[in-house]
């Protein structure tokens, strides 16, 4: 049975809740005293770490979180957040931090930090971030700790279909395991939920959940990032620095879009998988690794195997057990109770009260096939929560693809940007945007790839990728 639409999901109160805010600036404990104090919340301030230890010990039981600066005199705010965590390791911390310190908010983040955030921050991401991780922790202490994982993945994954149910079946099996996990499905079904919700209910649940982008960065850095490096060991590497595959220690590592790697980075992988061991580049020390690996991918990773660009030993080795997310075009049923989320959770963040939709919203969402999926979903119920003047969503439209004159506003060549009242569709526009460059490109070089990749400035691997993602084979000469 699905929820009707008009049943937003109901919010834990947060009022009178306690928050412990310290920073040594005088200016930024008065502006985060009011605007939470604005949400309905208690704020115990303290301007330097001893003295928040001080109140937080005599306070325990009252404060449900935690905002705190870094650089402060006396005690150091990465101390001061490993000594609260070491008496409440469940306590959310929300660290802000200047740019100076950005490397000592990753160590927080590590330590168990909840989130960072950047100053100046805008005061409505912090009201959001507060009220985010006070809700989880309601979620999360009110219930017996043999349903926290469920719930911490029930209240975000979504479907009744029965493919989904199927789905949340698999995770609830697979997640005690400790194997390595494989997951399959198109862009926007719900990978890197599904591995949050398999760490979320695994024995590892209290340690870090990473999450490593394998087709974001060149394949040196990747590598760097992945496995660490030691200072000098390429121009750049001043100083030693840990790879996420240590990072996540005792954790989960999210590989993401894994069969984007390329061969030599495959092999490495490969080697630290069967060895249990990770060397940072430039060393020639293994360091033993305890990491649980979630892969993911949206590409036919079988049919690469095939073709040679994924190797075979790599494909085994990350597909112990293997998870494929169904599209959302083959759970149909499942739009109303997506939408009736989105609808909620987008209300409740814009500070709306948008509930409904008209008889045309709803059947426009049900004709469309959803070739982004739930992602696309969702980006289109929150751009329609924003434009929505009442509590009823009247018309939706749907455009596959935008209009070519759209298309020249996403330039950045475009003397002014405008996002017409309608809104647009930013994912279709960047995905025309490519096309027409790529297709420029083989046009200008008759059609051979390797030169239009670098009139293109990327790599062969990736534009072959492209032409093969965008469909446009037939611009390749033969
Ligand atoms: N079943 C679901 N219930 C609720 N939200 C969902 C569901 N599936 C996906 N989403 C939402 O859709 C968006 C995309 O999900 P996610 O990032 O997990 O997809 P993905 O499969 O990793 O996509 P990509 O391949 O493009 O990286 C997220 O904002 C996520 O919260
Ligand atoms: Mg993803």
């Amino acid at each position: 049975m699905s929820k009707p639409i008009e049943e937003p999901q109901e919010a834990p109160s947060l009022r009178g809740r306690g928050v412990l805010v310290v920073d040594d600036e005088d200016g930024m404990r008065e502006l985060l005293g009011i605007v939470l104090e604005n949400e309905g919340y208690r704020v115990f301030p303290a301007r330097d770490g001893s003295s928040a230890l001080d109140l937080f010990q005599r306070e325990k039981d009252h404060i449900d979180l935690v905002i705190q600066d870094l650089k402060m005199p006396g005690m150091d705010g990465v101390d001061l957040l490993r000594k609260i965590k070491e008496t409440s390791s469940e306590l959310p911390v929300i660290i802000i931090t200047a740019f100076s310190t950005w490397d000592s908010a990753v160590e927080a983040m590590r330590l168990g930090a909840y989130d960072y955030l950047r100053k100046p921050f805008d005061t409505e991401v912090i009201r959001s971030v507060v009220n985010r991780a006070i809700e989880q922790r309601l979620i999360f202490s009110s219930s017996p700790e043999s349903l926290r994982g469920e719930l911490s993945y029930k209240s975000e994954i979504i479907g009744n279909n029965p493919l989904m149910q199927g789905v949340f079946e698999m995770i609830k099996r697979i997640a005690p395991t400790d194997s390595t996990v494989l997951i399959q499905g198109e862009s926007g079904t719900g990978k890197e939920l599904a591995a949050r919700a398999i760490h979320y209910r695994s024995y590892r649940r209290n340690k870090v959940f990473l999450s490593a982008n394998c087709s974001a960065f060149t394949e040196s850095l990747l590598e760097s990032e992945l496995f660490g490096h030691i200072r000098g060991a390429f121009t750049g590497a001043i100083e030693n620095k840990q790879g996420l595959f240590q990072a996540a220690h005792q954790g989960t590592l999210f590989l993401d879009e894994v069969a984007d790697m390329s061969l030599t980075t495959q092999v490495k992988i490969l080697r630290v998988l069967e060895e249990r061991k990770v060397s940072p580049v430039g060393s020639t020390r293994a360091e033993p690794i305890d990491v649980r690996i979630i892969a993911a991918t949206n590409k036919d990773i079988e049919a690469e195997v095939k073709e040679g660009s994924f190797r075979e030993d790599l494909y085994y080795r990350l597909n112990v057990i293997p998870l494929t997310l169904p599209p959302l075009r083959d759970r149909k049923d499942d739009i109303p109770l997506l939408a009736g989320y989105f609808l909620a959770k987008y209300s409740r963040q814009m500070r709306k009260c948008v509930t409904n939709l008209s008889a045309q919203a709803r059947s426009a969402l049900l004709e469309y096939d959803w070739p982004g999926n739930v992602r696309e979903l969702e980006n289109i119920i929150q751009r329609h929560v924003a434009l929505a003047g009442g509590a009823c969503i009247e018309t939706i439209q749907i455009q596959r693809h935008a209009a070519p004159a759209a298309i020249k506003l996403a330039s950045p060549l475009a003397d002014e940007l405008r996002i017409p009242d309608a809104g647009i569709e930013l994912e279709d526009l960047l995905e025309n945007f490519e096309k027409a460059h790529i297709l420029e490109a083989l046009k200008k070089t008759n059609g051979n790839l390797t030169n239009a990749a670098k009139l293109l400035g990327m790599s062969y691997r990736s534009i072959r990728y492209r032409v093969k993602k965008l469909g446009i084979k037939e611009a390749i000469r033969a």
